[in-house]
């Protein structure tokens, strides 16, 4: 793996090298994509295939939706994608590169690439920090010198309307739920990743708010070219946002197409279910 990869040290051990991302891969627009990726449970001695055979590929500089009811396997196919949580089987390629099995150095390099916001933005963050420290926390991961720090957490900021003014000496309980989640976008976007992956991000936002943060991952698409994976149960707000659409039932893709195929001519009866639930969505497509 990475034969041509030029950047890596080597082990001066001359043990095996650690796999490092190969940057700058020409060739094909597909930035992400899995291949027959499966996972498997064992529950109480019975197994569970909470993904089954999924294979999707994520074009740069495209929202891709996937949408499917609650226990269809979205987030256990994010935890893979994310390299939280390992495949039962099926590989998962980055930029043409296996990372199905990255580990060390060029898992790390992964991570930083690859970002994810998630329903709950500050449940595992303590409720005493600021905004500030909490985003400086993440500039420390994102090894960027301590000058360079609150340049980028503007900038970020920014990216989400948002000002370090009126953001930074807050605490997560003083802003609103969509504050607290462009807050998380923000501090995923420090680490200049190529892919962000929202899991049910704007689920627990009213309407309003969640309109919003919505538009602000369109905006990233157009003006930093991302490549996002937005996982939702719930398609108005897939077909909203994104390019292309995955519809998953128990664990596996029963439907797929651009937004405007799935609106308009779903073929799997369970997408032509999720649809008659929405009533308008004709009206809502992004341009
Ligand atoms: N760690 C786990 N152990 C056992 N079963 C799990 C685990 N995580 C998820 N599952 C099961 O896998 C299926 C898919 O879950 P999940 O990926 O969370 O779906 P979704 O995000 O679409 O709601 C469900 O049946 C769930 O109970
Ligand atoms: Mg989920």
């Amino acid at each position: 793996m990475s034969e041509n990869s030029t950047d890596a040290p080597r082990d001066p051990s001359g043990g095996p090298r650690e796999e490092t991302l190969t940057r700058s891969r020409g060739g094909g627009d597909i930035l992400l994509s899995c291949q027959n990726l499966t996972k498997e449970f064992s529950v109480a001695g019975s197994k569970i295939t909470a993904v089954d055979d999924v294979s999707l590929e994520f074009p740069e500089t495209s929202v891709l939706a996937v949408v499917g009811e609650s226990g269809s396997g979205k987030s256990t196919l994010a935890r893979m994608l994310l390299r939280l949580m390992p495949a039962t089987s099926g590989t998962i390629t980055y930029r043409g590169q296996d990372v199905t099995h990255l580990h060390g150095r060029g898992l790390r390099e992964y991570w930083t690439e690859v970002q994810a916001v998630f329903q709950d933005p500050f449940a595992s963050y303590n409720q005493f920090f600021t905004v500030g420290s909490l985003l400086r926390r993440g500039h420390s991961l994102a090894k960027v010198p301590a000058d360079e720090a609150d340049a980028l957490i503007a900038e970020c900021l920014g990216y989400v309307d948002m000002t370090p003014k009126e953001t930074l000496h807050k605490f997560p309980h003083q802003l609103s739920g969509g504050q607290r989640q462009r807050v998380m976008v923000a501090r995923a976007l420090m680490m200049r990743p190529k892919v962000l992956l929202a899991d049910e991000a704007t689920s627990m936002l009213d309407a309003t708010l969640r309109v919003n943060v919505l538009n602000v991952l369109h905006d990233l698409k157009n003006e930093l070219g991302m490549t996002i994976l937005f996982i939702t149960h719930d398609i108005g707000q897939a077909c909203y946002l994104a390019d292309r659409v995955a519809v998953m039932e128990q664990g596996r893709v029963v439907e797929r197409g651009t937004t405007e195929e799935v609106i308009f001519s779903p073929q799997a009866d369970y997408t032509k279910r999720l649809l008659s639930d929405v009533p308008d969505l004709r009206g809502s497509l992004k341009s």
